[in-house]
């Protein structure tokens, strides 16, 4: 179903080898305008071997052009304008997408190799941020993404359980700590003493000194150390896993920076027999003035591990267990400094392999175009803000359809994947506003208006008694006015193609959301449902629009209830 590149090896047949087909390929352009066919072909390129000025050269080729699957070639100009065989690639795409049954669109480029991804990775005792749930959704969206292309996605939780806030955290604990108050609130809890640490120390500076000792202690293994802070980690871990649950997110690892705790001296002694570790105000940094940054900081003076240098175990450790073809971070654009001096380090360290990691950064959610902020108190409370959103769209559900049967289920699909939409719909790197109206509203560009559109062609697929097996695959009609929806169909291959390469479901959300419309279109101009000869053909693209929307969907990792 790749007529470009059908098209590319018909014109290369015609060129006797003064271009390639895959040179001629990118050539090829998809006109906008659906008056000048499905694909375009421009000869400016070809004037200069041929010495010929480029509309000779189109008329000569549209002479020469004979295929099946184009049913009219148009000059205009110097460009070629190719129109489908709307019939003969109507009826194959159905057909095919019927018959795949859901892998529509599955593709194998990616030949197995796996793909380490680093994604929502919250602190321990800390709330759940919103740059949290970003990562956590983007990074979901890219697993489902890659692994359609064949690729073996690896979800890596990279924790923040480790670091001297923790020493400061089992000070305040054992100052001020109530176990009954942390064991009912666990996030809540910690973050007042986390709090109540800081305005303290202000005035009393010793508590800085208490709070080193300990976190000392937790890396040397100390007993009490030890089982405060497993006991903080698990109490964090399991209010996190209620909001992965709510949004059906699952990890293949969560080995956050504790776990390189141990693995940190032999990335220290490797940068030491490399030569490249320095003193610098007493502490032990990477230069990196070659590569123009800041040096990466290894070792403080105290003799303490940092962020960095638990990254940079994470990194050895990822190639050496998964052997990634590529391994990715999806990590606010905040840390864009952290990721490039962390990539210097191990290309000076002379990985190549560090070639294949790539930093995924984002912008940040705004509320009334200012930062979701979740210190100082103000904090925006996740998983407040997905039930909000569930009641939100049960209550619209009630309005709509009360008879509906599974309510509670709907409303948790259709609120929860409002939110993702929401996020994934706009390219990653713009700040976006946090907006639950703007999110639940059943028109434009929105989760529940894509659900809805799908909800809407299965109920026309109910009430015309379709059945995929018993389909129909030769059909009586010429496909006109189903055009339109069968093009923006043949393209989502090539929308998933794209965004697995570029790391970016908005492809995804943005080709949906206008399948979604176009569909519409054609349900408000045509009758599917009247009896007529063209009704198994409609019935049939109607069953492939909802194949597309729901698996569109599941790639941003979002669910698509038959009723709502
Ligand atoms: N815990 C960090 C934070 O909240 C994000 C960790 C990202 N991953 C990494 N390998 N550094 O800022």
């Amino acid at each position: 179903m790749n007529f470009k590149k059908e098209l590319a090896e018909i014109l290369a047949g015609l060129l006797d080898g003064e271009k390639t087909a895959a040179e001629l390929e990118l050539l090829i352009e998809k006109p906008k305008n659906a008056s000048h066919g499905d694909l375009a072909f421009p000869c400016f390129s070809l004037a200069k071997i041929k010495r010929k000025a480029p509309n000779l050269i189109a008329q000569e080729l549209a002479e020469k052009i004979q295929s099946p699957t184009f049913e009219k070639v148009e000059v205009v100009g110097a460009y070629l304008n190719f129109f489908l065989n709307k019939k003969l690639v109507a009826e194959q795409l159905v057909s095919q997408i019927i018959s795949q049954n859901g892998a529509f669109g599955t593709q194998e480029f990616g030949q197995d190799g796996n793909v380490t991804i680093d994604m929502s990775s919250p602190n321990i005792a800390k709330p759940f941020s919103m740059g949290h749930l970003r990562s956590t959704v983007i990074g979901n969206a890219i697993a489902l993404i890659v692994e359609k292309c064949g690729y073996k996605p690896i979800k890596i939780n990279h924790l923040g359980d480790w670091g001297t806030q923790f020493g400061k955290l089992i000070t305040a604990y054992k100052l001020w700590g109530d176990e009954d108050k942390v064991k009912a609130n666990p996030i809540k809890e910690l973050l007042t003493l986390y709090v109540r640490f800081h305005e303290e120390a202000e005035s009393n500076p010793s508590l800085e000194d208490d709070g080193r000792a300990w976190f000392k202690r937790l890396e040397d293994g100390d007993e009490e150390a030890q089982s405060l802070w497993q006991w903080f980690r698990d109490e964090s871990l399991k209010e996190f896993a209620r909001i992965y649950d709510l949004m059906n997110v699952e990890f293949d690892s969560f080995n956050g920076e504790a776990f390189y705790n141990d693995k940190m001296d032999r990335v220290v002694n490797l940068l030491e027999e490399k030569g490249l570790l320095v003193e610098s105000d007493s502490a032990m940094v990477v230069e990196l003035t070659e590569e123009e940054l800041p040096p990466c900081l290894i070792k403080k003076s105290d003799g303490a591990t940092l962020y960095a240098t638990r990254d940079l175990a994470a990194a050895l450790y990822r190639k050496e267990n998964y052997d990634f073809v590529k391994s990715l971070y999806v990590v606010g654009h905040e840390q864009s400094l952290h990721f490039k001096q962390l990539i210097a380090v191990l290309k000076k360290m002379g990985y190549d392999w560090a070639e294949k990691m790539v930093h995924i950064p984002f912008g940040m959610m705004l509320k009334d175009g200012k930062k979701m902020s979740t210190r100082k108190g103000k904090v925006v409370l996740l998983e407040e803000v997905l039930n909000e959103s569930i009641e939100m769209a049960r209550h619209n559900i009630e309005e709509k359809n009360p008879s509906l049967a599974n309510k509670d289920e709907v409303a948790k699909q259709v609120g929860v994947g409002a939110v993702i939409f929401h996020d994934l719909k706009n390219n990653r790197m713009n700040d976006i506003e946090f907006s639950l109206e703007e999110m639940l509203r059943f028109e434009g560009e929105t989760g529940p208006y894509v659900q809805y559109t799908f909800a809407r062609a299965c109920s026309i697929l109910r009430k015309g008694n379709w059945q995929a097996e018993a389909a129909q695959h030769t059909f009586n009609t010429s496909w006109e006015k189903e055009w339109k929806v069968v093009s923006f169909l043949m393209e989502f291959p090539n929308a998933i193609k794209r965004a697995c390469e570029n790391f970016d479901p908005s492809l995804i959300a943005k080709y949906v959301v206008d399948l979604a419309q176009v569909f519409n279109k054609y349900y408000a101009e045509v009758r599917i449902l009247e009896e007529s000869e063209e009704q198994p053909a409609r019935l049939a693209l109607v069953y492939s629009v909802t194949e597309v929307l729901k698996e569109g969907l599941r790639l941003l990792g979002i669910k698509a209830p038959e009723e709502m």
